[in-house]
């Protein structure tokens, strides 16, 4: 069956073909981010000052290389005869990547130096650094539905409009990353017990309320209390893997 990029097609299969897809569509992203660099000038793109402390937070978590996710990719790809995945999350990091550099850029415009360490990002990334493919995934998959929440509350709370296009070029990329990373998990899960489904449902439950308590002040802008951002939140989850 064909990959519906974003469409909501809940049978699709991870096979080969499919990934294919995802490869090309990485790839026509990066010709578009090209075209949006260039209509964006970073020397004059400002970031409200209240923003900035969560803003400093969420470009960290944007940068990794991606070492364990590459190893675990090449052998899901070897497991089940489908080179292109770890083409496709060779290209997924990339965009990661580009989106920690363009904050980066919107960061040091405004005089603001980008971090280098913080406590919850430190241990998202030993939680990621810990687990096998689909604990991988389900980690990721968690990772982009708050990056969908917090975008689109970024892009509504910016007043700068290039920093809103900015926020919301990101967030279209986000809502792929999910769409992406939910055909193969649903794919890999159809034969597995609920177990592992309700443990995943738990520590995305958790990290929705981390999120929370350390950016409320900025999520406020959309949500208006936490339990609509844990609602929003969890719904993303649940549509995109059932
Ligand atoms: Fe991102
Ligand atoms: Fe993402």
């Amino acid at each position: 069956m064909t990959a519906t990029i974003h469409g909501t097609d809940q049978h699709s299969g991870a096979n080969a073909n499919d990934t294919k897809h995802w490869t090309r569509a990485f790839s026509q992203n990066t010709k578009r981010w090209q075209q949006f660099a260039q209509e964006i000038d970073f020397s004059t793109l400002r970031l409200d000052a209240h923003l900035v402390d969560s803003i400093k937070v969420f470009q960290l978590g944007e940068c990794s290389e991606g070492r364990t996710l590459k190893a675990l990719a090449a052998s899901y790809a070897q497991r089940h005869d489908n080179p292109d995945y770890l083409l496709a999350i060779q290209q997924f990091i990339k965009e990661e990547q580009r989106h920690a550099y363009y904050m980066a850029e919107a960061l040091r415009a405004n005089d603001v130096e980008p971090i280098a360490k913080q406590w919850s990002d430190g241990l998202f990334r030993k939680v990621r650094q810990l687990c096998g493919w689909e604990m991988m995934i389900s980690v990721l998959l968690t990772a982009e539905v708050i990056a969908i929440a917090y975008y689109s509350t970024l892009a509504k709370a910016s007043s700068d409009p290039q920093a809103k296009r900015l926020f919301e070029r990101i967030l279209q990329d986000e809502a792929t990353h999910l769409q992406f990373h939910g055909e193969h998990l649903r794919c890999d899960r159809a034969s597995k017990t609920s177990i592992r489904r309700r443990l995943h449902r738990l520590f995305h439950w958790l990290v929705i309320a981390l999120v929370w308590v350390e950016h409320r002040q900025v999520l406020t802008y959309q949500f208006s209390s936490f339990s609509q951002f844990f609602k929003r939140c969890d719904a993303l989850l649940l549509t995109t893997l059932t």
